[in-house]
């Protein structure tokens, strides 16, 4: 009997991360999940964990739950996230706090725990989120770009450090999908940020999963280190 793999997946109450948990629980996979909020569903393979992603004990808590739990985590999806649309000059300390706080400390400190699982085994498959936002150089979005290029730089460097140890770290850069995420941004802000993309559509929760699914494959323990944009964004 193949045994399910244990996939957690921060940011799953909604949006890309809901759409990323349902889909890997369909596919008969264990899924272990956070956010801020309760659970928004239900699943026998799922498990909820309440939790702020920048929370360092509260990580470490969840980590070796599910490792005690499940015996190991296969895959870890840095999904969860938030952005802030303003002009530089106009955006508060605060909000660079609690962007990079959410985006690139609870991104690197669920990788660091994560990792220590996966290097005692051997094996294992990390997937950071990145955004088209960074090499487009989004006016509007210093903030958030520059979080998610931390990110960016996170994934390549610890990729070389994990690489050795059977563990590939890569990152996708979605371009806006419809969620909450972007629910505020402007149609004409919106219009314009499709135009600068080669193929001008607004991503799908299944092209997130499609990239997501090409990282986890067992045929990809040559790919690390590697940021893959949506619709033809460059990097
Ligand atoms: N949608 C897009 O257009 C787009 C484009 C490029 C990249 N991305 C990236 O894709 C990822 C998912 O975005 P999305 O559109 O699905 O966003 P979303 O709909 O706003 O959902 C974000 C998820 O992350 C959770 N979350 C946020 N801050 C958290 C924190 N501090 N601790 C724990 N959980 C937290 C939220 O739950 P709680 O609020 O309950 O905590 C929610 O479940 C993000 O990393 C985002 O930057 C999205």
């Amino acid at each position: 009997m193949i045994t399910p793999r244990v996939i957690l997946i921060t940011g799953t109450s909604r949006g890309i991360g809901r759409g990323l948990a349902d889909y890997y629980l369909e596919k008969g996979d264990i899924v272990c999940g956070c956010s801020r909020a309760p659970a928004s569903f239900e699943h026998p393979a799922y498990t909820h964990f309440e939790l702020d992603v920048s929370d360092e004990s509260a990580v470490i808590a969840m980590v070796r739950t599910v490792v005690r739990k499940q015996g190991k985590i296969d895959g870890l999806l840095n999904n969860a996230g938030i952005a802030s649309m303003n002009h530089a000059l106009l955006s508060t300390a605060a909000t660079a706090q609690s962007i990079f706080a959410t985006n690139f400390h609870g991104t690197f400190l669920f990788c660091r725990e994560v990792a220590k699982a996966m290097v005692r085994r051997k094996t294992g498959r990390i997937v950071n989120f990145a955004t088209v936002a960074t090499p487009l150089r989004l006016e509007g979005e210093s903030l958030y770009a520059a979080s998610k290029a931390a990110v960016e730089s996170f994934t390549q460097v610890l990729a070389r450090e994990l690489g050795p140890a059977g563990v590939t770290v890569n990152a996708i850069g979605p371009t806006p999908v419809p969620t909450d995420l972007i629910k505020s941004v402007p149609k004409a802000k919106m219009d314009a940020l499709l135009a600068r993309q080669a193929i001008q559509r607004f991503g799908a929760i299944s092209d997130v999963i499609n990239v997501v699914d090409f990282f986890l494959s067992p045929q990809s323990d040559f790919v690390t280190g590697q940021v893959i944009y949506l619709g033809g964004v460059t990097g």
